[in-house]
């Protein structure tokens, strides 16, 4: 996307969160406990939803980011334009909401006609960043260099090295098992900028504990936006979330599992029962995948070069139209009590992305349990 449109993309973004403030605001104003535990469903929130009921918020803005992605264009090329201003407009219903309505009905039909009901044809199947998918056999496709997209769930399986190995040799070269064993906490500060801050760098702090703790506080214009992963379970909380406290579900539970995990490199092993090898490239550069598989979690990829550094960690929420991928690259590796940790943290996805870029972290900090709590509810800004 150029700048222009991702830039159309973030202010439509904004747009749509804050609908979700205009539309939960007075529900909102007294969460009961209870009320705040409970996970927010698209019926609970949405007007317009016809076809994509019952899943939760975090999940539905996956499926948006699909759309956009499997467009290859920002959220207005199906919602109003002034979704850019009136918060309320993602709800109009336009030719293209229903011609993507129509198109999320084929889809489930084929899929449960012919491929047992798994979403194996997504939008992305058939239109590929375009708005016209092409009929006609491309040549340059078939007799020019292959193109392979490194974040692929689906490789041929490397079986020259394993799993063990590379983890190893990442836990080697990121400073050993015994400063990896050593660095048990860290508090970090630095600078946060992305769709949600209008690319403007703004403070944030982390505080993390192994093996998976992990709390990031952006300090937004409009105050603090507070994400937890307490171990176990994940929330969301601040002003510009667009519910007073978003509880993570399945797929974005998992991702907050994984960032908080592969901040010590020593518990990345844990991380999954299962593992399997391919290679691919990123930039160019050879990198060996990693791939970790569980019952319980969905699949996620590790990347590591050739010195063994871990450049990046993609996996994928599943939703009603498909994986949705979310890749996080790690860069600026710095010593840290003898360990490496990455001071640049890239986190793309469909919808938005971020850039986290830390400035000095200090090694096995006290960091209080009441850190890693649920965060208390906002209320949505509606500036
Ligand atoms: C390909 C077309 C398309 C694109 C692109 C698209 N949407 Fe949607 N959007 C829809 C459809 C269709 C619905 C209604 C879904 C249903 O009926 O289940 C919807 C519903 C919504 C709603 C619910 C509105 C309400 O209050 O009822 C929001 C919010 C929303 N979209 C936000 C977004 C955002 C944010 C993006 C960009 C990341 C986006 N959409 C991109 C087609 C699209
Ligand atoms: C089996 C292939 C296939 C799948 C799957 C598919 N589409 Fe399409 N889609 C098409 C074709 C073909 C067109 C017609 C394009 C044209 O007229 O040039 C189209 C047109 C569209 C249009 C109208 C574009 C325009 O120019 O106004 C939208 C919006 C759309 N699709 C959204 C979606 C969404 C959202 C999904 C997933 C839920 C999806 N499509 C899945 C094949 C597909």
């Amino acid at each position: 996307m150029t700048r222009a449109a991702n830039r159309r993309f973030f202010v439509a973004i904004l747009a749509a969160f804050a609908c979700l403030l205009v539309q939960i605001g007075t529900a909102a104003q007294a969460p009961t406990p209870q009320a705040a535990d409970k996970v927010p469903l698209t019926d609970d929130v949405f007007k317009s939803v016809q076809i994509l009921k019952g899943i939760p918020v975090d999940t539905f803005f996956e499926a948006m980011g699909m759309f956009a992605s499997a467009m290859g264009n920002d959220c207005t090329f199906c919602h109003v334009k002034d979704a850019y201003f009136d918060k309320t407009a993602f709800a109009q219903v336009t030719p293209r909401m229903q011609r993507a309505r129509q198109m999320l009905t084929m889809m489930g039909e084929l899929n449960d006609k012919y491929f047992a009901g798994r979403t194996r044809v997504t939008c992305f199947t058939c239109h590929r960043g375009s708005q016209s998918p092409v009929s006609e056999p491309d040549l340059s496709i078939q007799y020019g260099e292959p193109y392979e997209d490194p974040n692929a769930r689906d490789f041929p399986v490397e079986t020259r090295v394993t799993a063990d190995q590379l983890l190893d040799k990442y836990i080697q070269w990121a400073g050993g098992a015994q400063n990896a064993a050593k660095l048990t906490s860290y508090v970090a500060r630095g600078t946060y900028e992305g769709f949600d801050t209008a690319f403007e760098k703004r403070p944030v702090e982390i505080y993390a504990k192994a093996p998976n703790q992990q709390t990031m506080i952006v300090r937004l214009a409009t105050g603090a936006s507070t994400r937890v992963f307490d171990g176990k379970s994940g929330w969301m909380a601040g002003g510009d979330q667009p519910v007073p406290l978003l509880t993570l579900t399945e797929g974005n539970l998992d991702r907050a599992r994984l960032e908080a995990t592969v901040a010590f490199p020593a518990g990345i092993k844990q991380a999954f029962p299962r593992w399997r090898v391919g290679r691919t490239a990123i930039d160019g550069n050879e990198v060996y995948i990693v791939q970790g598989m569980g019952a319980a979690q969905a699949l996620a990829n590790f990347y590591f070069d050739q010195a063994g550094m871990l450049v990046r960690l993609v996996r994928w929420t599943r939703t009603p139209v498909g994986f949705i991928p979310t890749q996080v690259d790690f860069a600026d590796y710095r010593d840290v009590a003898g360990v490496k940790v990455p001071f640049d943290r890239k986190v793309t996805q469909t919808y938005m992305q971020a850039h986290v870029m830390l400035e000095n972290v200090q090694p096995n900090a006290a960091v209080e349990a009441a850190r890693f709590a649920k965060p208390a509810p906002v209320a949505p800004v509606t500036k």
